[in-house]
């Protein structure tokens, strides 16, 4: 198990490039089930550990995957396993969306329930309800769902207590795509990552329209509609968490950092954000450069699903807010138990607490580098950038969630100026002994 450790207290300065979107990617690729191909997908983060888990699933079901830098070209057979297996899906819940293209396709599927998750409680229940209403016939055998179709259009609510479902609406859209006639989904993500899967599709050739709206109308080609299709290429687009992110990281460590092969305009609400609390920020067309402040204002806000300030953010702002002159709000109103990292930052001398789902952050406390643990993938985010801004060293174990999401992190870092290296946990632990 590898760790970082980083000699913070240094600015960042210089340009770093944006990875092709993981959370993009990663339903296009189950997606890829629907048709034989060769299907080739372009800007893919091929570095991230979930990126090759998902290939793994995908040979699972008997495709043939090969992987290039940064670009993955797969075929499916129509025939083929249609189970997806707890021990994967518990390693990744995104391949919770292979349910919809093997369903539609293969007429079956067979996937495990996620089970549980460091960031909250994540049913899906609007998954299931989904397929339902496009006609699938599904049962519960021991912690599995098998769903049988064939497909038909049909009318699909998918938003919940906690709103729309981001995997939920990209997931019945691709079963919608193999259905028989037209289906409309009301209550729908508007997620960018949305918005790529619905542009998938449509280079599979199929109809959609009112993707990034609360509906979508898609019409079905049916289960044999993608028989012959092959030689399609599709290029994913930019990481937008990972933009996100980068900013967040150069604004609390100082200097001026350009970050590069951004869309500014997915991250609309944390750059609102960020000018309402004093960040200089010059946004491009597909680039943003900011530059870091000493102090932040304080700020009250809230995560919402999209156009609203995203959760995969939340643990990133809550570092740089610890800049503050004052108490700032953070309320979770998509998973409201995602604080895991808030006592790690304890760990720095950030003096931050819960109460329900608001994190209260009262700034302007020195934080100074320590040994603290990743829980998941953005709180592993939180606390580099936490390890950056600190005084000292700080060793952030457990990166192997960072891996899932944030391509070459250390290297991207290093290349902003700032002193991060990747080392593996037990030679640092004895060194520690010996000194
Ligand atoms: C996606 O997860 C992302 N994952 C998450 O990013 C992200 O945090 C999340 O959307 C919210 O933006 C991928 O895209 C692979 P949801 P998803 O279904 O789709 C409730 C990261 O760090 N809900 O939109 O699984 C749910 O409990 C990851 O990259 C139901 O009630 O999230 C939550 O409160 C972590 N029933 C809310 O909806 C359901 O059937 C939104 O979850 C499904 C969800």
């Amino acid at each position: 198990m590898d760790k970082f450790v980083i000699r913070g207290g240094l600015p960042l300065n210089g340009q770093v490039e944006i990875s092709g979107s993981k959370n993009g990617s990663l339903p296009i690729l189950f997606g890829s089930l629907l048709a034989p191909g060769p299907l080739l997908l372009e800007g893919v983060p091929t570095g991230l550990r979930d990126i090759n888990t998902t290939l793994e699933i995908l040979r699972q079901f008997g495709a043939e995957v090969e992987k290039r830098d940064h670009q993955v070209a797969i075929e499916v057979p129509t025939q083929g396993p249609v189970k997806a297996p707890y021990d994967l899906v518990k390693k990744m819940r995104a391949s919770i969306s292979s349910f919809g293209p093997l369903l539609a396709r293969r007429g079956e599927a067979v996937v495990s329930l996620p089970g549980g998750c460091n960031i909250g409680d994540r049913p899906i229940d609007l998954h299931i309800q989904g397929m339902e209403a496009l006609g699938a016939k599904i049962r519960h055998e021991n912690g599995y769902i098998i769903a049988n179709g064939p497909l038909k259009g049909g009318s699909v609510y998918l938003s919940g207590p906690m709103g729309p479902t981001v995997l939920g609406t990209q997931n019945v859209m691709m079963a919608a795509a193999g259905a028989d006639g037209v289906s409309v989904i009301e209550g729908a993500a508007c997620e960018p990552e949305v918005v790529s899967t619905a542009d998938f599709l449509r280079t599979l050739g199929v109809k959609i329209e009112g993707d990034g709206s609360p509906t979508i109308r898609i019409e079905g080609v049916g289960q044999d509609g993608f028989a012959s299709l092959g030689g399609v290429t599709f290029t994913i687009p930019p990481d937008r968490i990972e933009t996100g992110t980068y900013i967040l990281a150069g604004a609390a460590a100082g200097g001026r950092v350009e970050v590069r092969n951004c869309r500014p305009k997915d991250n609309l609400a944390l750059l609102s954000i960020l000018k309402n609390i004093g960040v200089p920020l010059e946004i491009g067309e597909d680039s943003v450069t900011v530059t870091g402040v000493d102090q932040v204002t304080p700020c009250d806000v809230a995560t919402l699903a999209y156009p609203g300030f995203p959760t995969d953010l939340q643990g990133p702002l809550m570092a740089l807010l610890c800049k503050t002159d004052g108490v700032s709000l953070i309320t979770e109103k998509i998973f409201p138990d995602r604080f895991m990292h808030l006592s790690e930052l304890r760990r720095f001398g950030a003096k931050v607490r819960k109460e329900g789902s608001t994190g209260i952050i009262e700034g302007g406390a020195p934080l100074h580098g320590a040994e603290v643990m990743a829980s998941d993938l953005r709180a592993s985010a939180c606390l580099v950038i936490a390890g950056l801004m600190a005084s000292g060293t700080t060793q952030v174990r457990r990166i192997y969630h960072l891996q899932r999401g944030y391509e070459s992190m250390e290297v991207k870092l290093r290349g902003l100026g700032a002193d991060v290296e990747r080392v593996e946990d037990r030679q640092i632990e004895s060194e520690t002994v010996q000194g």
